[in-house]
């Protein structure tokens, strides 16, 4: 297992797995024993961490039975608090790669950041909260780099399949790819399905808080990325799709902000022309539509309200109506569940100029998956992080904040991620 620089070498784990206690974190325990069972490019030293021994130790004792792996009941234990930084120092001083699963990350994550950076731990996240994303962005990026640190946030389900689906793509694509419309649907078996708590929380503080993700943006200044060839469709807040057969909202989550981060860096630092993108997901039909635009509405006003977010946290279930629970999903309900996202691009085909005319040539491309929260992210986190040890040659020269598209353009991920049944293809590229 390569390592990317000499004394993390020397580090007595490559991989701590931080909040391996949460709901989340105890997914990508087992993950991360499946990949060092599987012996991916050498013997992988791992670790879990979190802030209460007893539930770690419960944790792996479970984790052993249910992977039929009673050595996981040996795996090392590191207790660290994100408000003692010392145990965080602790922690980090002995990890190439910190797999950080405590969240909201708003509330939790930049001390782990900043321990990350100052003790010589790359850092890798599931974080779909852009605030947190770009803010950790435009206060750390310098230092990161200086310290030859990667911090590379959004790695689960928020961001990966969006940003490398991009990525994948505009290299299916002969000739110039200038626009892409993505359209998330998600399949739940006769149990249902729905997000953990955590997840719910992060959404409600991020809506809440909107206006100073706003004022975020403008700090870093950027000029608006050029558009090239024609526009981008525009659509309304809720449209039939005819491509889908299903009425459509905009996303809410990280992928554009996440998509737009790194085409800006592709653009910037490698003169790759930027391209637009969009993000959709499917609700189904009329009844779905009138549950959604209800909910939204109640969301949108309850946020408003320190009282209203209070009972939003609360009442996860009613308000959610059922897409969020504080159990999270069962077993049953997440063997059930899996998630498709297909990619809509257009462009034009070498030889024709973007600056002339419609574009001639069409894309689809898929990426196929299972349970998108705690079965997909947990392959797509620890992918990340096998792939940041044994390729950190075809990383950016330098560390810094990353996100997944900007640190893995160059790598072998995709590849990894077809392995591990999250699945890119290619479904038609025609001239139109
Ligand atoms: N990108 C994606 O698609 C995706 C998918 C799934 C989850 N997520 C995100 O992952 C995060 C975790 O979600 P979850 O559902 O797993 O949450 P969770 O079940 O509440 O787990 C939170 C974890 O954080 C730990 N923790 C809380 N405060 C801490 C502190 N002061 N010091 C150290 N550890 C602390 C908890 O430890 P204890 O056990 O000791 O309480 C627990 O291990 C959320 O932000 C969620 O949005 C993202």
């Amino acid at each position: 297992m390569a390592t990317g620089s000499r004394s993390r070498g020397e580090r007595p784990y490559h991989i701590i797995v931080f909040g391996a206690s949460g709901f989340t974190g105890r997914f990508v325990l087992e993950e991360v024993a499946r990949a060092a069972s599987a012996g991916l490019g050498g013997t992988l030293r791992w670790a879990i961490a979190g802030r209460n021994r007893g539930r770690l130790e419960r944790v792996l004792h479970q984790a052993a039975q249910d992977l039929s792996k009673p050595e996981l009941r040996s795996v090392e234990i590191i207790v660290a608090d994100v408000a003692q930084p010392e145990s965080l120092e602790i922690m980090c001083k002995q990890g190439v790669v910190v797999l950080n699963c405590v969240g909201p990350y708003r509330f939790y994550g930049e001390p782990v950041v900043k321990a990350c950076i100052d003790n010589g731990a790359h850092y890798i996240d599931i974080c779909g909260e852009p605030q947190f994303l770009e803010g950790v962005q435009l206060k750390y990026h310098s230092k990161a780099q200086e310290e030859g640190v990667y911090v590379i946030g959004s790695c689960g389900f928020d961001s990966i399949p969006a940003d490398m689906g991009m990525l994948y793509t505009r290299s299916q694509f002969k000739g110039t790819l200038t626009a892409v419309e993505s359209f998330l649907t998600v399949s739940t078996g006769p149990e249902g399905g729905c997000g953990h708590d955590a997840t719910w929380q992060s959404a409600i503080f991020g809506f809440a808080d909107s206006t100073s993700l706003r004022s975020l943006r403008k700090k870093f200044g950027h000029k608006p990325l050029p558009v090239v060839g024609a526009a981008i469709k525009k659509r309304g807040s809720l449209f039939y799709s005819k491509e889908i057969e299903q009425y459509s909202i905009p996303f809410m989550g990280s992928d554009p902000s996440v998509v737009r981060r790194t085409q800006r860096y592709l653009h910037q630092e490698h003169q790759q022309s930027p391209v637009q993108y969009a993000a959709y997901v499917c609700i189904g039909g009329a009844f779905s539509v009138l549950k959604t635009l209800f909910a939204g509405l109640m969301f949108w006003l309850m946020t408003k309200f320190s009282i209203g977010r209070s009972v939003l946290i609360q009442f996860p279930e009613i308000f959610s109506f059922g897409v969020f629970s504080k159990a999270g999903p069962s077993k049953k309900q997440m063997e059930g569940t899996s998630f498709c996202l297909s990619f809509f691009g257009e462009g034009y085909s070498d030889g024709w100029d973007p600056s002339q005319g419609k574009p001639d040539a069409a894309i689809t491309t898929q990426i196929k998956g299972p349970e998108p929260g705690y079965v997909a992210t947990p392959i797509t986190m620890v992918q990340a992080a096998i792939t940041l040890l044994n390729e950190p040659q075809f990383l950016p020269n330098m560390g810094g904040v990353y996100t997944p598209g900007s640190a893995f353009a160059r790598t072998t991920l995709i590849d990894r991620l077809n392995k591990h049944g999250v699945q890119f293809c290619l479904m038609n590229a025609q001239k139109t």
